[in-house]
């Protein structure tokens, strides 16, 4: 007989269908009543045993993490909650699970710690929020491929193995075959990376965005969804050492057609999920309410996660200049009763205090913020026209969500040969490193623009989960690469 997986038995089973089901026991209450489930979806699958039938020994060996294979009948459900359950005709037991090592684990049926459960990251789909989170992390992958997909972009594969540091802040993790206790140096003491794998000094992609951008200077538009690594050392809840990043690049695109295409995008992917993982997303809207609860009420959300979602669906985005933010910023109550710890001027950074301000109290929406001062960005963003000498800025945006901080990250680029090469000289970056990206602007060059979306931070939105190592299946951060 065919297996039947549990979330196609609750959605089209009938009464006396014969059926198969393979799964996890969630829990074996009264001797009678089996929590079934197989990954398929969240619900459980009650199946009911007539203990009479069976020898005692047998039945103890159904524990909760057991797995079972079991075949039987659906009938009418007496308990509430579930329509059908699955009366035991046969039943094996595929593999045993012991209650007192399964004690010491987060199979324990009870509520446990995030610190808890992320020490056991190998156990964590078993559970009901993980495997919801990775449901939804699959939907969000699905649906990026399925709206540019549906815009007639093309998904480009870029290198994970690159020469280059596209962001230019050096934070590249190094990769080689050499010995490292014999790493070969010459007479200055130099490594010689002309004996290395490559012949040349390699690095794990920090974006692949450089390379995005030649495909789009022939394909016309393209995105790139893949790893990315960044041996930034700080371990906070949104930075992971590798994460997924998706990097659309649009030839003829502006500033302006880069955030409608930005946001669009992150609408859509709300959607998307609001629509297909209605279950899943019902469980974690109530998670992430019991957890607002635990928060002081100054700090909780006035949304619930679902709300959260559809607000983003309905509501344009804000949008405002660096300048304008700036001045916002100062022209605040809280400015003025200098409640912000970092300064507030033109020709700062924003602190992530100031965005959260942004985001969570004067516009309470997600908010994109452009042209940034030119120093803050990376060298191949465009230098805006109508800039003035002492305030010189780029044609960057930032997408800020509330609860994430920045979302998105994106540009128009520096389309013009000549300050291009002017910008690699100002950031110290050598023409030889990047000849082939300048050879892009030689060859009937274009306005056009892109951007990054992280991967991650965007499942943390959705999933409503605050850490980001929580939505990863396995995280990497300093002193942290295990499974
Ligand atoms: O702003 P970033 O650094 O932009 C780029 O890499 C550009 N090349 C993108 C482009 O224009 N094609 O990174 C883009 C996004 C950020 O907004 C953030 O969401 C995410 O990537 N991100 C991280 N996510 C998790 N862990 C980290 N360490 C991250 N660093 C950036
Ligand atoms: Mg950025």
């Amino acid at each position: 007989m065919k297996r039947s997986k549990i979330n196609e038995v609750l959605k089209n089973g009938k009464i006396n269908d014969r059926i198969l089901v393979k799964a996890w026991v969630r829990a074996f209450r009264s001797n009678r009543f089996i929590q079934l489930n197989d990954g398929s979806c969240i619900q459980n699958l009650q199946a009911v045993i007539d203990f009479e039938k069976w020898e005692e020994a047998s039945l103890k060996k159904i524990t909760t993490a057991s797995s079972i294979s079991i075949e039987g009948v659906l009938v009418e459900s007496q308990g509430a909650g579930q329509a059908l359950e699955l009366l035991v005709e046969k039943w094996e037991l595929l593999g045993e699970a012991p209650v007192d090592e399964v004690q010491k684990t987060i199979l324990q049926p009870k509520k446990h710690s995030l610190e808890f459960l992320r020490e056991q990251a190998h156990l964590r789909f078993r559970t009901s929020t993980f495997s919801a989170v990775f449901r939804i992390r699959h939907g969000l992958a699905f649906a990026i491929h399925q709206f540019f997909n549906e815009k007639g972009f093309f998904y480009l594969h870029t290198p994970i193995i690159t020469g280059s540091d596209a962001e230019g802040a050096g934070e590249m993790f190094h990769v080689t075959n050499f010995d490292l206790e014999a790493v070969p140096k010459n007479k200055e003491g130099k490594v010689c990376f002309e004996d290395d794998f490559f012949g040349k000094s390699v690095n794990l992609t920090v974006s692949g965005q450089l390379e995005a951008e030649l495909g789009a200077f022939g394909l016309g538009q393209v995105y790139t969804f893949g790893p990315t690594f960044r041996a930034e050392n700080s371990n906070t809840s949104r930075h992971l050492a590798e994460f997924w990043m998706i990097e659309p690049e649009v030839a003829f695109n502006d500033l302006n057609d880069n955030m409608d295409l930005a946001e669009e995008m992150l609408q859509y992917l709300c959607q998307y999920i609001l629509d297909n993982y209605k279950e899943d997303l019902k469980f974690l809207h109530e998670r992430d309410a019991q957890e607002q609860l635990s928060k002081p009420t100054n700090e909780r959300n006035e949304l619930g996660l679902i709300e959260r979602l559809e607000f983003v669906t309905k509501n344009e985005f804000k949008r405002i200049t660096y300048t304008e933010a700036i001045d916002v910023l100062m022209n605040s109550n809280h400015y003025k009763k200098k409640k912000f710890k970092y300064n507030v001027e033109w020709g700062t950074d924003l602190q992530s205090e100031h965005e959260r301000y942004l985001v969570e109290k004067e516009y309470k929406k997600p908010v994109i913020i452009t042209n940034y001062p030119v120093s803050f960005k990376a060298f191949y963003m465009r230098k805006d026209d109508n800039c003035t000498a002492d305030r010189q800025t780029v044609a960057a945006m930032d997408i800020l969500f509330p609860g994430i901080g920045e979302m998105v990250g994106g540009s128009q680029r520096e389309e013009r040969l000549d300050i291009l090469k002017q910008k690699l000289k100002d950031f110290n970056i050598h023409e030889e490193e990047l000849w082939w990206y300048l050879e892009t602007r030689k060859f009937g060059t274009v306005p056009h623009a892109g951007f990054g979306l992280g991967f991650e931070r965007m499942v943390m939105f959705v999933t409503g989960m605050t850490n980001i190592r929580d939505v990863i299946p396995f995280p990497r951060t300093p002193k942290n690469a295990e499974f």
